[in-house]
């Protein structure tokens, strides 16, 4: 017999700890560390039951091929992140700080799948109804058939559910459920584990989608909605800067579909409104001929986006020069000033470095490698590029450039945005638009030459 041990969880992340610390070690959070009641074995060991000491060959557990049938909100930017449309049964999470607009994405997602024809209910245990209505109406969805239920005890919900049978249903949030079946507080790492299980199973079994609303907390007794990732078929982080209108719905986890696609919407006065072109948006407030900005012609998830890296280059006050960087791999930038210094010869001690995406956009392509390396350069020589260029294409060690994929879809993007010649790795596939200028690099050390004369 095992003696019954205490369990201690990260609420940020949902690690399990045989005892307490300072720091989660498997996320790095501090203080987020907490004791929790263990976790029933509940409804998770009957699964298997049906099947017990039968064997199934393992052709017939084989789903067909076909794609699942979906349905389109019409918010295309939504509907896209999620992978073409929201899937039948399938469970999603939507992740996001407070206030950033997971309500009011959610409520305007709700009302337009209702007008495709689904049957939805907004359980909200945040607000009362009255407070979801008046949102409803004040961002014009009064007359929308979703019904709305202010509720927290999972119980009530899942009995509702059951009876009224709709095809999808939204919890705003899961950290405000709670279930009789555990003895810890609503908002733990179990409460919101086990509400999140049985909204799951829910779903799977009585083929309703659920859509998740987790808030992105700070205290430690709340649990974040990392906790519940693994649960789900798609995750998606709702983001944005203070004191930016626009955010961003990106894709982190899709079982339907691809896992880096964005959507980009503008929070205004009546709500979220779509935003068919981000290149435009990201683009707006760019200074012409400004040393150290460069425009990156990058492809989130399908779609191709042009962001304006920014770089400022300046003699460090302290003998540790600083790095900081946002929106951007900080290991990636330190790799890239090691290839300019060892490569190049161009070194970078002694200088502080800020590098900076502007308009709040998040980059992983490798792809913006050039761009990174030619913002860094431009700042440092006080020399700006010719502001009618976009730049891409990865930097190895050796300091040569490797293509990116996508090249034409890059290019095609710069020539609609105005843009009429680009930088790009010298072997890239694919053919310009006409009356669009390439000036193929062969490695970093050719293109510090062509561009800064070093
Ligand atoms: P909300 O959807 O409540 O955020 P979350 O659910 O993620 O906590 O939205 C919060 C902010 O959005 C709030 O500060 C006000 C703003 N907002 C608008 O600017 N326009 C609108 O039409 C609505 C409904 C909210
Ligand atoms: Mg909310």
């Amino acid at each position: 017999l095992m003696a019954k041990s205490q369990i201690f969880t990260c609420s940020a992340c949902g690690a399990s700890h045989s005892k307490w610390s300072g720091r989660c070690d498997a996320c790095g959070e501090w203080n987020s560390i907490v004791e929790e009641a263990p976790l029933s074995t509940g409804p998770g060991k009957k699964a298997l039951g049906g099947l017990k000491g039968r064997q199934v060959p393992l052709l017939e557990l084989n789903t067909p091929e076909a794609p699942p049938p979906r349905s389109q909100s019409g918010l295309d930017e939504l509907d896209r992140v999620l992978g073409g449309g929201l899937v039948p049964a399938s469970a999603t999470l939507v992740g996001g700080d407070p206030g950033i607009g997971k309500s009011t994405l959610l409520l305007q997602a709700a009302a337009r799948f209702a007008g495709a024809g689904l049957s939805c209910i907004y359980v909200s245990g945040e607000e009362a109804s009255a407070q979801v209505r008046m949102r409803a109406q004040r961002l014009g969805l009064g007359d929308a058939a979703v019904r709305l239920a202010a509720e927290t005890n999972l119980r009530d919900i899942l009995t509702t559910l059951d009876t009224e049978r709709p095809d999808l249903v939204i919890i705003d949030s899961i950290q405000t459920m709670w279930t009789d079946t555990v003895e810890a507080a609503p908002g733990s790492v179990s409460q919101v584990r086990s509400a999140a299980h049985e909204l799951v199973t829910f779903a799977k079994r009585r083929g309703c989608s659920v859509i998740l609303v987790g808030h992105v907390t700070k205290e430690g007794q709340i649990a974040g909605p990392r906790v519940v990732e693994h649960m789900v078929d798609t995750v998606l982080y709702f983001e944005g800067e203070r004191g930016h209108q626009f955010r961003i719905l990106r894709a982190v986890k899709n079982r339907f579909g691809p896992a880096d696609e964005i959507g980009v919407f503008e929070m205004t006065g009546g709500g979220l409104t779509e935003v068919a072109n981000p290149s435009a948006l990201f683009l707006s407030d760019r200074e012409a001929r400004a040393p150290g900005a460069v425009v990156f012609s990058g492809i989130e998830g399908t779609r191709p986006v042009l962001v304006e890296f920014q770089a400022l280059v300046a003699p460090s006050p302290t003998p540790q020069a600083r790095r900081t960087v946002v929106g951007w791999d900080s290991s990636r930038l330190a790799m890239i000033l090691a290839v300019l210094e060892a490569r190049c010869g161009i070194p970078f001690v002694g200088l502080d470095v800020y590098l900076n995406v502007a308009g709040g956009m998040r980059v992983s392509e490798p792809a913006a490698d050039l761009a990174v390396a030619a913002a860094l350069l431009s700042a440092r020589e006080d020399a700006a590029l010719p502001s009618d260029m976009v730049v891409f294409g990865e930097i190895s060690l050796s300091g040569a450039l490797r293509p990116v994929s996508q090249t034409e879809n890059r290019l095609k993007e710069a020539q609609k945005l105005g843009f009429s010649q680009a930088a790009l790795p010298d072997r890239s596939s694919g053919s310009a638009p006409t009356g669009f200028g390439t000036r193929p690099v062969k490695d970093l050390a050719t293109f510090v030459g062509e561009m800064f004369g070093a």
